[in-house]
């Protein structure tokens, strides 16, 4: 039997790295899926990739989730698909980097949108389906959310991401006496297509950062599905409002 049999899980952004894991590694343990990706291509593509490994999956496309109407739609569809929500797996971010004084003010509010905003949305939308199931939401923050960072200035993706992270803390204490339980996990650095150019070329500050990792080495997908998996899990019942670090010692350097 799955650590998560049974459960139905909306997942957002499941057409990229972190999230066609998530959606592969989710149905394995017994979950069904329901995921959605703004990408229709890679959306259907990781909707394949699930049914021929055996597990179940329904994969919504062209879903902005940037727009509140749309995830509002998108939840009520989901939820109908397989009679409710257990799990909500906020993992579709997008980001914008650059140094703060050329940093547009576009760029800053459409990382805000998609990154803090964009949990919002989903969560408003999801929250009655949740009560009614005593079910989990599983926010992505990131340790750009904890502190600085020293390569690649992420000055707005860190403030979204802190936002995510305390965002979290209050779902939990709201959610809290209604059966909802609201985590968060936050990634170091890690392998996925949002960051393989990084991977295939890093510039010395990036690799300098990488070096001082104390588990000498980044973080895969399977890295974050893991814990996502866990605390998703009835293994979790008594845990909500953290924010789980996973970035093989990364941020704990001094
Ligand atoms: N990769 C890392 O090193 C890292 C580190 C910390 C946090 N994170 C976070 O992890 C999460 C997943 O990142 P990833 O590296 O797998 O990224 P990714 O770009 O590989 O995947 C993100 C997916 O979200 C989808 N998406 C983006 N905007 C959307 C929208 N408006 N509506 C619907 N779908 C949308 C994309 O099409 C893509 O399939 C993000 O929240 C990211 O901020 C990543």
């Amino acid at each position: 039997m799955g650590r998560l049999e049974g459960k139905i899980a909306l997942i957002t952004g499941i057409g990229g790295g972190m999230g066609r894991d998530a959606a592969r590694r989710f149905a394995a343990e017994g979950a069904k899926v329901v995921g959605c990706d703004i990408n229709a291509e890679t959306l259907d593509e990781t909707v394949r990739i699930v049914r021929e490994e055996g597990g179940e999956i329904a994969g919504f496309g062209d879903i902005d989730l940037t727009d509140p109407d749309v995830t509002e739609r998108w939840v009520a569809e989901a939820a109908d698909v397989y009679g409710g929500i257990d799990i909500l797996y906020n993992n579709a971010g997008i980001q914008r980097f650059a140094p703060i004084d050329e940093l547009t003010v576009a760029d800053w509010e459409l990382n805000l949108k998609g990154e803090l905003s964009i949990v919002f949305y989903a969560v408003r939308a999801a929250w009655k389906h949740l009560a009614q199931r005593r079910g989990v939401i599983v926010n992505i923050g990131s340790i750009a959310g904890i502190r600085g960072v020293e390569f690649a200035p992420q000055n707005v993706h860190g403030s979204a991401k802190a936002g995510v992270i305390n965002l979290t803390q209050h779902l939990a204490v709201e959610g809290g006496p209604l059966g909802i339980r609201a985590v968060c996990i936050s990634p170091g650095f890690v392998v996925t297509p949002a960051t393989k150019f990084l991977v295939d070329n890093p510039p010395p500050a990036v690799e300098a950062t990488w070096g001082r990792i104390p588990l000498r080495r980044v973080g895969q997908t399977s890295d974050i599905v893991n814990a996502a998996v866990f605390l998703a899990s009835d293994e979790a019942s008594w845990i909500t409002g953290i924010n789980l670090v996973v970035d093989g010692g990364g941020s704990v350097i001094g």
